[in-house]
């Protein structure tokens, strides 16, 4: 049976990526650290068999024939391509989480039906391998695929641009909130978004400081130094920001209550709290604090009526299969 399931956590950027030098290969402009959440989860089963005539989706129980079944047909030939086969595959995918209001479902995704779809032919790829094929569907679903705290290689080729685990996901005992203002979708494209980057006067300043970034990150969370991370997280979500308002199309992801939460989030910080927020393509919050104080600062979230709902996570394997299949 050409058949198999994978689960995939979707990640959260400390370092972000933002912009592609190679549009057809993804690969970023600049290397990227991110985190992998555990209660954020695709679950996705692939079967490839000579009976079907087409690629077929269903996602959350709803049949889809729009973009995203090419998106994913694309990224099957890619795994087809290896096995030098053109059978046709069924795909069914679960999110546990909403998709679409920037919280990296195209990240837990792609990773879910890069393992998926190759355990279903009985490709063997090394992690690094996966990481480097999972890039092609989407860039940020590299990082779903290693454990724990990871960082994506920048790369100057399709073969030197790839993730790898840093730190293990026990390393620290950290969490991270999601804290949804507004399930409406987003209407530019993170694809679309990443493209206009090169439009904003600021790309050069940003790639300058980027690899001294990415060692002041990796120097916090080596030395678990929650207050240096923190303002170093909070500090780089605002200067993609930046970059995404100075662009031509401007683009705003965040809601006015957006930024009511983040108000909050620095009036919790000025009660001793330590939490940090940081964010992608979307209106919804990530906010990062020590795990022995996710509790408190969720009861205290919840008198702010801007908030919808909250998903808490904690560092978290990558990619895996499992037997449980979805049909
Ligand atoms: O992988 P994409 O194309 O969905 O881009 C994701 C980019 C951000 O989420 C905004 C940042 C990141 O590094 O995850």
């Amino acid at each position: 049976m050409l058949k198999s399931t994978a689960v995939a956590p979707s990640n959260i950027a400390f370092i972000k990526y933002w912009g592609r030098k190679n549009e057809e290969l993804r690969l970023p402009l600049n290397g990227s650290i991110s985190m992998n959440l555990s209660n954020l989860l695709t679950t996705t089963t692939v079967e490839f068999s000579p009976a079907l005539n087409k690629d077929s989706l269903t996602i959350n129980g709803k049949i889809i024939t729009d973009k995203s079944l090419q998106r994913v047909s694309d990224h099957l030939d890619r795994i087809r391509q290896i096995k030098k086969i053109n059978l046709k595959a069924k795909v069914v995918s679960e999110n546990n989480f909403p998709q679409s209001t920037g919280l990296s479902s195209s990240a837990s995704g792609f990773a879910a039906l890069t393992l998926a779809g190759t355990s279903a032919l009985g490709i063997k790829l090394t992690e690094k391998e996966l990481t480097i094929l999972a890039r092609l569907a989407s860039g940020s679903a590299c990082r779903s695929i290693p454990d724990g705290f990871v960082q994506w290689h920048e790369g100057h080729d399709h073969f030197s641009s790839y993730a790898e685990s840093i730190f293990p996901s026990d390393y620290w005992q950290i969490a991270d909130a999601v804290v949804i203002v507004s399930l409406e979708k987003k209407t530019v494209p993170t694809s679309l978004g990443q493209r206009g980057v090169y439009t904003s006067p600021f790309l050069d300043v940003r790639l300058k400081k980027i690899p001294g970034k990415i060692n002041l990150v990796k120097k916090a969370i080596r030395m678990r130094n929650f207050t240096r991370f923190g303002e170093l997280i909070e500090a780089e979500s605002l200067e993609m920001m930046s970059l995404m308002a100075t662009s031509r199309p401007p683009l705003f992801y965040l809601y006015p209550e957006t930024l009511t939460v983040i108000s909050y989030v620095r009036q919790l910080r000025e009660e001793s709290m330590p939490v940090y927020f940081t964010f992608n393509t979307g209106q919804n919050l990530h906010l990062i604090c020590m795990k022995k104080d996710v509790n408190d600062i969720v009861s205290r979230l919840k008198k702010l009526s801007e908030i919808k709902q909250i998903i808490i996570s904690y560092p978290s394997a990558g990619t895996k299969i499992t037997g449980r299949h979805l049909f």
